[in-house]
């Protein structure tokens, strides 16, 4: 996306063309790429430094409320979350979920973990790795898990933009095939197309998708369900439990979201419609369901499970790392998350003929760099980095043969381990301390700060110089562990507390030299790892993201077209939206810029 594209859904009223609006321009880009423009009035250093931040602030923010609307879904409740309170299990039918046998093995026995760090770029191993070695006291040589199995990179482009989205991304994997920003398993034209998942369900395979986020996001959905466009997560939840026209094709999903699968009108649903998604699941497809870390450790890693089992975890996103580490008696992680399915499904295909098909996602590495939160970032890929150790010691003991791949779906944040200050010369280093000191994320500092300001009457809201103490000591020095605050920033979040999240990434980024080109994607090819072996040979080098979607398939040895032919047979009974998603998708992330005028200015565009 160019900068102008990024801007016009929301300054469509503003003159594009007069020297007013090209000099607010850049003086825009000169703020949020920390590059100086040449003052059109003197004024002093300081007070430049005030105009340049509110207009970092306002251009941020318009960027950003435009980039989470664009990448995440209308969430009713803010991470984290408090303990869901208990819902009733309902056993899921073991004969529905039972190993599958085929009568024709052509291939050995097999397992594909397929592993997808949603907008993690290149810059962002570098930075992690040198946020671990500064905060570990590890030698310059000692790199990531990831670092020794890098296989190659991807280029990421979509049908319609040379800036995917996750959709486009991740239906690249799972079919094999380019399509539109926005499009869950679908091509241009409505047209559907099958996906890894489904056929290996058919081809007698057990499946399981694992994510941080909603299970219903982008990522997920593209393997299990078919719609024109992302937004529609009602109809993906349906679709992922067995309603969709192919039937059940998961048998265990593991993660966020659990606000699609409740009906409207109770407590923690997000769904329009009254629909029990849940209640289906369990009455008409046999899942099991687990609500809370209580169902998750009943679960016992995977040693308790029958399938099909649907865990869903949090409401919408489970927190990022930095923050679910100290709320892990509510949330599970990644790993933790990981190694259940793995064990669940080793479990379940112990006497099959095939073995299994997983997904898991890293999927808010992504939403880090959404909001340009590097503290928050090494943490989500620290995380993701040793979950991908755990897949590969589990296939070094495994007696059946696999292989683990593992790619982005594209960058997030246009992230550089480096920043040039306004009005000063480069600096050559970078500073992972200041990333050590925070430990929590701006997402979670900002939280804080909306259930402080809730806690005031007017008249203590109204004393900023107060409120501008409470945030520097219990959120600025307690949290993100900034002592040296500057006025201009602190009062900047007093009086805009509804953009304090990006407030709070911002001030840590620019005491790190961290640096951030975009609230959005970006083109940049991304890094493909993989346990290796002959057969990944195919995806060595610099591929393109459809190249590993074909790989999948082909390593499992399933037909995606005996699936895409089931699906246009059935086609009428895909909904169908009346979007603009081919047209609009490549400019606005993936959604019509009318529904993005729709949810303007709403207050959940910051919940997410
Ligand atoms: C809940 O969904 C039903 C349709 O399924 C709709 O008629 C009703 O208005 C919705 N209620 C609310 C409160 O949104
Ligand atoms: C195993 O799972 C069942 C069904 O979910 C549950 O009732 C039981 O308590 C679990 N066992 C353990 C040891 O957690
Ligand atoms: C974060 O650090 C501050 C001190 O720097 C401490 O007071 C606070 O308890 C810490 N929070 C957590 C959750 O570790
Ligand atoms: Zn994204």
């Amino acid at each position: 996306m160019s900068p102008r594209s990024e801007r016009t859904p929301l300054l469509a009223d503003r003159p594009r063309n007069s020297e007013d609006s090209t000099r607010r321009a850049e003086e825009e880009d000169a703020a949020l790429h920390g590059t100086a423009v040449a003052p059109s009035s003197r004024r002093t250093t300081g007070l430049r430094e005030i105009v340049l931040f509110a207009w970092a602030l306002i251009a941020t923010a318009a960027v950003i409320v435009l980039a989470v609307v664009l990448q995440h879904h209308n969430s009713t409740t803010p991470t984290p979350s408090p303990p869901p309170s208990p819902v009733p299990i309902v056993p899921g039918d073991p004969a529905a979920g039972g190993p599958y046998t085929t009568s024709s093995a052509k291939k050995p026995k097999r397992n594909l973990i397929f592993m997808v760090s949603d907008g993690m770029g290149p810059a962002s191993l570098s930075l992690t790795r040198s946020f671990r070695q500064f905060t570990s006291s590890l030698p310059i040589d000692d790199v990531l898990t990831l670092d020794r199995h890098f296989w190659g990179t991807s280029r990421t482009r979509s049908t319609n933009s040379l800036v995917t989205d996750s959709a486009a991304g991740a239906t690249a994997f799972s079919c094999g095939r380019k399509s539109y920003n926005g499009a869950i398993g679908m091509l241009p034209g409505h047209k559907p197309c099958g996906t890894v998942l489904e056929a290996a369900k058919r081809a007698g395979f057990m499946t399981g998708l694992v994510v941080t986020t909603d299970v219903t996001d982008a990522t997920p959905a593209c393997f299990a369900s078919h719609v024109d466009y992302r937004m529609q997560m009602d109809e993906i939840a349906l679709q992922e439990v067995g309603e969709g026209p192919l039937g059940r094709s998961v048998d265990l999903i593991l993660g966020g979201g659990r606000c699609h699968f409740l009906p409207n009108g109770t407590e923690g649903s997000c769904r329009v419609d009254d629909v029990d998604v849940v209640g289906i699941a369990q009455e008409k497809h046999g899942w099991g369901y687990k609500s809370d870390r209580a169902g998750f450790d009943e679960l016992r890693l995977g040693k308790n499970i029958t399938l099909p089992m649907l865990g869903l975890f949090a409401a919408t996103d489970v927190p990022f790392e930095i923050d679910r580490r100290n709320m892990a008696d509510v949330y599970p992680s990644l790993s933790e998350m990981a190694t259940t399915a793995l064990t669940a499904l080793e479990e379940a295909t112990k006497d099959s003929d095939e073995g299994f098909f997983l997904m898991i996602e890293g999927s808010r590495i992504d939403h880090a760099g959404h909001i340009n939160d590097p503290a928050a970032q090494v943490r989500e890929v620290l995380e993701y980095d040793k979950t991908f150790k755990i897949v590969l010691d589990f296939l070094e003991k495994s007696d059946t043969e696999g292989i683990l791949v593992a790619t982005s779906d594209h960058e997030t944040g246009g992230l550089a381990t480096a920043w040039q200050a306004p009005n000063e010369l480069p600096v050559y280093n970078w500073h992972p301390a200041v990333l050590a000191k925070a430990n929590a994320s701006a997402e979670y500092c900002s939280l804080l700060l909306r259930q402080h300001l809730a806690t005031l009457d007017s008249a203590s809201r109204e004393d900023s110089a107060s409120l501008m103490d409470w945030i520097n000591k219990n959120l600025v020095i307690a949290r993100l562990g900034i002592t040296d605050a500057q006025e201009y920033e602190l009062s900047t979040l007093a009086e805009n507390p509804e953009s304090a999240v990006i407030i709070f990434s911002r001030m840590v980024s620019m005491r790190a030299r961290v640096g951030w080109s975009t609230h959005g994607h970006s083109a940049v090819d991304v890094n493909i790892y993989s346990s290796g072996g002959a057969a990944a040979e195919k995806i060595r080098g610099n591929v393109e993201n459809t190249d590993i979607g074909k790989f999948l398939s082909a390593y499992l040895d399933v037909d995606v077209d005996e699936i895409t032919k089931e699906l246009e047979d059935k086609l009428e009974s895909l909904p169908v939206t009346e979007s603009e998603a081919e047209v609009q998708g490549g400019e606005t992330g993936g959604h019509p810029e009318a529904w993005v005028k729709a949810h303007w200015g709403s207050d959940w565009v910051w919940e997410f």
